[in-house]
């Protein structure tokens, strides 16, 4: 045999046998809810990714609920699944929980949230992004874009509990805090969602002025985003113009935002979480190699020079 058809012959028996193993692994994803276009975007990836490596994969929706994650995680343990995949909608409660899934042998792997320091030992990898950073890298581009003009920022903070809307928070805050002309004027949760967004987005309004003491808003996803934009246009001003946007996720509709000169920038949160979780668990149930604690995606920064029409067709291409 040359060595061209060996090497042919090793990665085809690898493949199979890769293949193989993972076809036999059932996983069970608590999965937080569909509150926003990027949410509903991890879903559909999640799905593709398992389907990918035959995975058997069940998803369970908890609509927003600790409670219904918790009743999930419990089912998957009934269940007797290889592995659980838990986006932890707040970052505390869950040790009993989790003490069970250990017990009864199933590692866990946290997506795209985390949970508080002193439950390390209950799971076994986090695939998460820097969300301090992501918070940071908003910060720092809008201190750069209003250089020394005094500016007035409101902020659209996620849901709360969750890690990333603590995190996104003190990114921002420790970024800005050098810049004495940029201060946050006002700060409330719009739970991550369009609607909540809009509604928090028109009471700052009316509280500054009919908005024209804000230089700028801060939310921690696009979708508040796209429903302060509307807030906005409601209000007769001109997002994207006179007052400036910044975000995080990446979804297809900033794009569209941005494309119309109506948003500025945004940081990107891949919704491919699954994909790097379900190499690991494999990984650890075929080979028994162990995973770095956190697997840490990219945080890219997006602005109006990129493109957004081009973007925004691509990331629709993908199904998002
Ligand atoms: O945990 C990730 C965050 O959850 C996303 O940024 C937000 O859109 C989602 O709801």
């Amino acid at each position: 045999m040359t060595l061209k058809a060996l090497l042919a012959a090793t990665a085809l028996s690898t493949a199979l046998g890769f293949s193989a193993s993972a076809a036999e692994l059932t996983v069970g994803f608590s999965q937080i809810g569909s509150e926003s276009g990027w949410r509903a975007a991890e879903t559909v990836v999640s799905k593709a990714e398992a389907k990918k490596r035959n995975i058997n994969f069940k998803i369970a929706d908890a609509q927003q609920k600790q409670e219904n994650q918790i009743k999930a995680i419990r089912s998957f343990i009934a269940q007797g699944v290889d592995a659980i995949f838990l986006a932890p909608v707040v970052s505390t409660g869950w040790d009993s929980v989790l003490k069970e899934a250990k017990e009864a042998q199933i590692p866990v792997v946290l997506l795209d949230r985390d949970i508080d320091p002193s439950g390390k030992e209950l799971y076994l990898t986090a695939v998460t992004s820097d969300s301090v950073h992501e918070g940071a890298v908003a910060g720092e581009w809008l201190a750069k874009t209003v250089g020394t003009k005094p500016c007035n920022v409101v902020e659209l903070q996620g849901t709360v509990g969750a890690s990333v809307a603590a995190n996104r928070k003190k990114g921002f805050d420790t970024a800005i805090a050098s810049h004495s002309n940029i201060k946050v004027v006002r700060s409330q949760t719009g739970d991550f969602t369009r609607a909540k967004g809009k509604e928090v987005m028109e009471s700052f309004i009316k509280a500054e002025g009919g908005g024209k003491n804000i230089c700028a808003v801060y939310a921690h996803n696009d979708d508040m985003m796209v429903g302060a934009i509307q807030a906005m246009k409601e209000a007769g001003l001109k997002p994207g113009k006179e007052v400036l946007t910044v975000s995080i996720d990446a979804v297809p509709d900033i794009f569209k935002a941005m494309a119309a000169g109506e948003a500025n920038a945004t940081v990107e949160l891949t919704p491919n979480m699954a994909g790097p979780a379900f190499d690991a668990i494999v990984a650890f149930k075929t080979k028994g190699t162990v995973p770095p604690k956190w697997i840490q995606t990219e945080s890219k920064l997006y602005t109006a020079a990129d493109d957004p029409q081009k973007i925004y067709n691509s990331k629709k291409d993908l199904g998002y």
